[in-house]
């Protein structure tokens, strides 16, 4: 039985695997210091009466065979036989942090792979390969990674959404029954962030208990946290199939999509640490190692009015602000007038630039600023040229109306010569123009997404991370970012072929303070796109100050999302301002630790950056409404060097006025505020500082520098 055990280790997390007869995880927890094999006898399980005479483990695959009785994690057949496997291991190669366990059941024909990698960060990923042995397909319905979770797990934290309004987080108890979330959509979704995360009653950003997993899958998803009527707990995740759409023919093998799982006893931000670093070891590869550039995005500057003039001068302000990257959006190609038209018609549109892009490209880069353009390859406008010549090109079931979605219908990237054509027409964009930075968007839902009369979701995802492959070889010095509508399209896998997202469509500072937040979860701020939108949100018509748009975009990728040539001066003093400062600190920003810190009053949101080395420390205190309290919470500042010494300054502020002087919610400053202060890390993690009164939709940085 010893011979069966063994142990993915890292600094943080271990995961402790009995590999047969079949396979099991036993323990996914804190790394255990002296552990032995022989340990796990004490948790071999009684049998209670009136149920089967035979333990009936939570194995890898969750089979139903076993006496599972629960959400199984294999679910199909071929012609109706062979519906039931049961999975006998056959060979295990563990080396390292990594283990394949091959099982089978000769029986049904089929052959499991799965594979489980504990990475340094903590990151525990896995996924299964199922193979078909036998000569008639085997039809998938469900194809699901589980994952056991510790009983103590009751209560289990997801995010919902829609567009403008994404990644708001809720919470659910998990005492007897299933939470299951699923997304058809076809895209990763505004409304469904495809991930769970199960803790401990109650727990925090800096307590508890948690266990996060991710589906890295930008398609129908399907997660599931579930607990047994015997008390065991598991989080289940899976590519969600239509009906009828995935079978498996002889020989071939089915892969799920990655599931990135990670455990922390030390609450939320331990878990988003660990995903962080995981990223940034494994995922986030930028064409050149330089900082994060500073954007500009024509978008809410222009729509769809492109003059190459009028551009050019908005370079030339973008410029002045400090801008490092230029981005013409959506209406520079062929008859793209209003987004009811022209998709798919990717040649440029000459009556707007006569003289070509390269003019307005040229003049970017003499500016000293990269060249970006946006583009949304997988749609069609019923309004096109390219639709008039291949109207069969649409993805659709026959017979079917296709519903348009944003006056758009969505080309089938399965058809080969539809696929040709994109990768061709991008690679005349992209190749025959000096472009750095690709946006590529995706606004619509599939509905009925057909290929030959099948559903063809999941192959129509597959075909698009195809089609940026193909893309990303070609052009490996090229940027991309993953935009659907703001929002749609964020999850891990995307990111193993993109450097960005374009978090929401929504600029709104007060609405951004917690969508930046729930993003945050999962993703570290230096793929975060952030941008200082309109003094009046477009999304939102929500005014707010420079100030509280400087600072809400500070902590992210950040950019301006607006036309600079059309304020007043003390507006683009701003623009100036908070792109100064984010240079100053992006260094910090980018490659710190994240925390998010835990306030009694739940309208004051609060977050620090911590360089690697402690030396610096950043926090951002935002207040989105009126407090609670006549006195704010003290901020305790997580991440610092206890034994060390650091000055408190005041780095950015709202335009704060006490009585007397204009009338306002304070008569006096913290002192720290005024005068010169230090303390331990100590102190400022356990104790904290006093925090100005600060007006609802305001927010201040503070800085902390090791004396
Ligand atoms: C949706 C995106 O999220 C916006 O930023 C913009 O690029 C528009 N599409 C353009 O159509």
């Amino acid at each position: 039985m010893h011979d069966s055990i063994l142990r993915l280790e890292s600094k943080t997390v271990d995961v402790v695997i009995k590999t047969h007869p079949f396979a099991e995880i036993l323990y996914w927890g804190p790394h255990l210091q002296y552990f032995s094999p022989q340990d796990v006898h004490s948790l071999s399980r009684p049998i209670a009466n009136g149920r089967l005479d035979v333990d009936s483990p939570i194995t890898l695959m969750a089979e139903l065979g076993h006496g599972l009785f629960g959400s199984p994690g294999i679910e199909g057949h071929r012609q109706g036989q062979d519906g039931s496997p049961v999975f006998k291991t056959i060979n295990v190669q563990h080396q390292g942090q990594a283990v394949t366990v091959t099982a089978e059941d000769e029986l049904a024909g089929l052959r499991l792979t799965s594979e489980m990698t504990l990475d340094q960060s903590g990151v525990l990923v896995v996924r299964h390969g199922l193979t078909n042995l036998r000569a008639l397909a085997w039809q998938v319905d469900r194809f699901a990674v589980t994952l056991p979770i510790a009983e103590r797990a009751h209560e289990v934290m997801a995010f919902h959404g829609r567009w403008i309004h994404e990644f708001q987080p809720h919470r659910v108890k998990l005492e007897h029954d299933s939470f299951v979330i699923e997304n058809r959509r076809g895209k990763t979704s505004h409304e469904h962030f495809p991930a769970l995360i199960a803790g401990t009653p109650a727990f925090g950003e800096m307590q508890g208990d948690v266990w996060g997993a991710h589906l890295g899958w930008s398609g129908n998803h399907r997660l599931r946290a579930e607990a047994k009527t015997d008390g065991r707990r598991y989080l289940q995740a899976e590519a969600l199939y239509l009906p009828g759409e995935m079978a498996i023919e002889e020989g071939d093998t089915l892969w799920t999509p990655r599931l990135y799982a990670s455990y922390s006893p030390c609450g939320l931000n331990g878990m988003s640490q660990q995903y962080h670093r995981y990223l940034r070891d494994n995922i986030i590869r930028f064409p050149e190692n330089k900082p994060r550039p500073v954007h500009l995005n024509t978008w809410e500057g222009i729509y769809f009015n492109h003059d190459p003039d009028y551009i050019m001068r908005m370079a030339d302000e973008a410029a002045a602000l400090g801008v490092e990257r230029f981005i013409i959006d959506d209406g520079w190609y062929k008859g793209r007038s209003d987004d009811c038209r022209a998709l798919g018609d990717w040649y440029l549109d000459e009556e707007k630039y006569p003289q070509g892009l390269t003019p307005v490209i040229n003049h970017v880069k003499s500016l000293a600023m990269e060249f970006g353009i946006w583009v949304e390859p997988e749609m069609i406008s019923p309004d096109s040229d390219l639709y008039r010549a291949h109207p069969d090109w649409v993805l659709a079931l026959p017979g079917y109306k296709q519903a348009t979605g944003r006056h758009q219908l969505v080309l089938n990237l399965n058809i080969p010569q539809a696929f040709d054509y994109l990768v061709e027409r991008m690679s005349w964009l992209l190749g025959e123009h000096a472009v750095d930075y690709v946006k590529w968007d995706m606004n619509r839902e599939l509905v009925q997404p057909g290929h030959n009369g099948k559903a063809a979701a999941d192959a129509q995802t597959r075909q698009f991370y195809r089609l940026l492959d193909v893309l990303g070889e070609r052009f490996p010095h090229i940027e991309f970012e993953s935009c659907s509508s703001g929002g749609g399209r964020i999850d891990y896998e995307v990111l193993t072929r993109s450097h960005r997202f374009w978090a929401s469509d929504n600029n709104d500072a007060l609405e951004r303070n917690t969508i930046q937040r729930g993003m945050s979860y999962f993703f570290p701020p230096e793929v975060m796109g952030a941008h200082i939108g309109h003094h009046k949100c477009h999304a939102t018509f929500r005014q707010h100050a420079i100030e509280f748009r400087g600072l809400t975009a500070l902590f992210g990728h950040m950019g301006l999302e607006l036309d600079p040539l059309t304020v007043d001066a003390d507006e683009r003093e701003g623009y100036r301002r908070y792109a100064a400062l984010h240079k100053q600190w992006r260094e910090v920003i980018h490659h710190g630790t994240q925390w998010r810190v835990d306030m009694p009053d739940a309208s004051t949101l609060a977050q620090g950056i911590v360089s690697q080395d402690k030396k610096q420390g950043l926090y951002i205190v935002s207040q989105l409404a009126m407090p609670d309290y006549t006195l704010m919470m003290p901020l305790r500042m997580p991440g610092l060097e206890p034994g060390a010494q650091y000055r408190i300054t005041l780095l950015d502020h709202p335009n704060i006025r006490l009585t007397g002087k204009g009338g306002h919610t304070m008569r006096k400053l913290p002192e720290w505020m005024e005068t010169s202060q230090t303390a331990s890390g100590e102190w400022l993690m356990q104790a904290g500082i006093a925090l100005p009164i600060l007006d609802p939709e305001t927010a201040i940085l503070i800085g902390v520098e090791r004396v």
